[in-house]
């Protein structure tokens, strides 16, 4: 299968680029972006790498690559800046993630293809891609709190001194501001986290502080985010190019589940080779509901004034 990646020149391309080439699933990948030369370059530098990994073919371009992917993963954008929230982001980079929908539209993507949208803010992006792209909406999905999720489920693991692959905590909602920490579900090695050794109640606001302060981190320290992003988008485009019906807390247009509508938030969502197959609306405590509709209201306001704007 392939996958082509816009803004494949830029840090969260190029390192989701990286991620899928050290997977080895994708047959195909395809960098993407306005600087074809840093296209290029990023997929030469990735090919060499190719033969002690994977048989796959990794190239530069542009849009004459859309038709023949089955996974368009978009990731071009501006940055914010560290004191920036990803909705300030919204009026620079509207105008901007709308031409890249009509690039893909008139390049005439596959019917079946799957758009992954990362840009930010990206609940409020995936619904306007949902909206314009000629695609089924259940085929437009936003990377949403699956990045949380990995930040926060490594901070956990490291303030608890616990493997990270078996500390599973869940992040959901708006990723940004408002986003929802789902305690009630948070384990280590399958044991409940507010019984495992060493923990307190006070951390309950500290890791989850710093988890929803990780993005704005990491700009500061290194100018932005990218080898985490690129697993994360890694972790969805694996569940769909196997079909695997892995429950991801990834972003798409809600119809009810939570009593959220209208609005694209993540909720567990299955993901497979038809992009959403199921969301599971399991019962949660209830100021965790209230979370993910504050943030369904959040996100709404912020997305009656972008479609005011393009109409
Ligand atoms: C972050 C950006 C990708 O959270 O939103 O780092």
């Amino acid at each position: 299968m392939k996958i082509s990646i816009i803004g494949g020149g830029g840090l969260v391309g190029s390192c989701a680029a990286y991620a899928l080439q050290c997977g080895g699933l994708a047959r195909e990948i395809a960098l993407l972006d306005v600087n074809q030369e840093l296209a290029v370059g990023q997929a030469l530098d990735l090919q060499h790498g190719g033969p002690s990994v994977a048989d796959q073919s990794i190239v530069g371009g542009g849009y004459e690559h859309i038709p023949s992917s089955d996974i368009i993963c978009i990731t071009a954008g501006l940055r914010r800046k560290p004191d920036e929230s990803r909705l300030d982001l919204i009026n620079r980079n509207t105008d901007l993630f709308v031409q890249i929908l009509r690039d893909v539209k008139a390049a005439g993507p596959k019917p079946s293809a799957i758009v992954l949208v990362v840009s930010n803010p990206v609940d409020i992006l995936t619904y306007v891609a949902a909206r314009m792209l000629d695609l089924p909406v259940a085929q437009v999905i936003g990377l949403g709190t699956q990045l949380d999720t990995i930040r926060f489920c490594s901070l956990i693991a490291e303030q608890m001194n616990a493997p990270p692959t078996q500390t599973k905590a869940l992040i959901l909602g708006e990723h940004g501001e408002s986003m929802v920490p789902i305690w009630s579900s948070a384990t280590i090695a399958g044991l409940p986290l507010d019984k495992y050794p060493g923990w307190s109640p006070n951390l309950v606001s500290q890791l989850f502080t710093r988890t929803r302060g990780s993005g704005a981190e990491v700009i500061k320290r290194k100018g932005g985010a990218g080898f985490a992003v690129g697993i994360a988008i890694r972790d969805v485009i694996d569940s769909i190019l196997l079909d695997s019906r892995r429950v991801l807390p990834v972003s798409s247009v809600q119809d009810g589940c939570f009593g959220v509508r209208d609005v694209a938030l993540s909720v567990p969502t299955v993901v497979g080779r038809t992009g959403v197959v199921d969301r599971m609306e399991i019962d949660l405590w209830p100021k965790e509901v209230q979370g993910m509709r504050a943030s369904g209201a959040a996100l709404r306001k912020t997305l009656d004034v972008v479609l005011q704007r393009i109409g």
